[in-house]
């Protein structure tokens, strides 16, 4: 697991070791997917793995001072771009590079997007909406140029999702958040879990006729119009336990 912040990563390794305690190889490392020397640096770090076989791509930002086409700061601009889009090519460069290091034949790439490239919104994130179409493009395009090496791509767009990303934007604004609410057949935002699920389908041999899709993730909402009134469902919770159900030999790491 790879993050810019080493804090973020340390909670992420406590909540593995957690769920799963009999995971023995997990390793963590600090990198900014901007800077494509940190990104070689992870990548050759798996070396020791035999490479690369599946590389999500998910790292992103969505910043505060992100807006419309005439307050957006260029600074905010090219920062989105330099993260959310450059850092998907470089992971995905150095995925390839890996991939073909050891004679793989099947590989999967991920890349995170969001369902903002796919339907306007008219609350404006320009930087961000931008760096997610270009997400889709470029997963696309390198779907259908690696084909016949065995390595997929696929493109994930989640809907907004009840993760820091956005919840910490929207904080306690009622207002704010039933905007966005209202747009969700299920009256509610979607969960970490649910969004892992799908990656792990199509991170698997599972999947291995899924190339260079906008793999849409979002419990209906780009497919509604007028959505149901009354409660919300309630969705699945995050993290509850798993290691019953990994570890398949208790202990083993199996
Ligand atoms: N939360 C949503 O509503 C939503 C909706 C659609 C798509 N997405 C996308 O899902 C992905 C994950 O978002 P999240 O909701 O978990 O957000 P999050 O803010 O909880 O997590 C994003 C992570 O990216 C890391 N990061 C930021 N800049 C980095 C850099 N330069 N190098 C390495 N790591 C960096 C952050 O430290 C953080 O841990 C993002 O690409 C986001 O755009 C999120």
């Amino acid at each position: 697991m790879a993050d810019i912040s080493s804090p973020a990563l340390h909670k992420a390794l406590a909540k593995l070791q957690q769920l799963v305690p009999s995971a023995v190889r997990v390793e963590i490392r600090v990198c900014d997917v901007s800077k494509e020397s940190d990104i070689a640096a992870l990548v050759s770090t798996l070396d020791a793995w035999g490479g690369v076989d599946i590389m999500f791509n998910n790292a992103g930002i969505m910043h505060a001072d992100d807006a419309d086409a005439v307050s957006t700061p260029e600074a905010i601009w090219d920062l989105t771009q330099a993260i959310n889009v450059k850092g998907v090519w470089f992971g995905c460069k150095h995925a390839v590079l890996s991939l073909r290091k050891f004679n793989k034949t099947k590989g999967s790439i991920i890349n995170t997007a969001s369902v903002v490239a796919l339907v306007g919104s008219a609350t404006p994130q320009l930087a961000y909406t931008a760096s997610k179409g270009a997400v889709l493009a470029l997963t696309r395009e390198l779907a259908i140029v690696h084909a016949r090496e065995g390595f997929r791509f696929n493109a994930l767009c989640p809907a907004p999702l009840n993760t820091p990303l956005l919840q910490d934007w929207l904080g306690d604004d009622v207002a704010k958040r039933a905007r966005r609410e209202v747009h969700f057949p299920t009256g509610r935002f979607g969960e970490a879990v649910e969004q892992a699920n799908a990656v792990l389908f199509l991170a698997s041999d599972e999947s291995s006729f899924v190339n260079g899709q906008d793999f849409v993730v979002d419990g209906g909402m780009t497919k509604a119009y007028v959505t149901p009134e009354g409660p919300a469902l309630a969705g699945p919770a995050n993290n509850a336990s798993l290691s019953g159900r990994v570890d398949g030999v208790p202990g083993a790491g199996l």
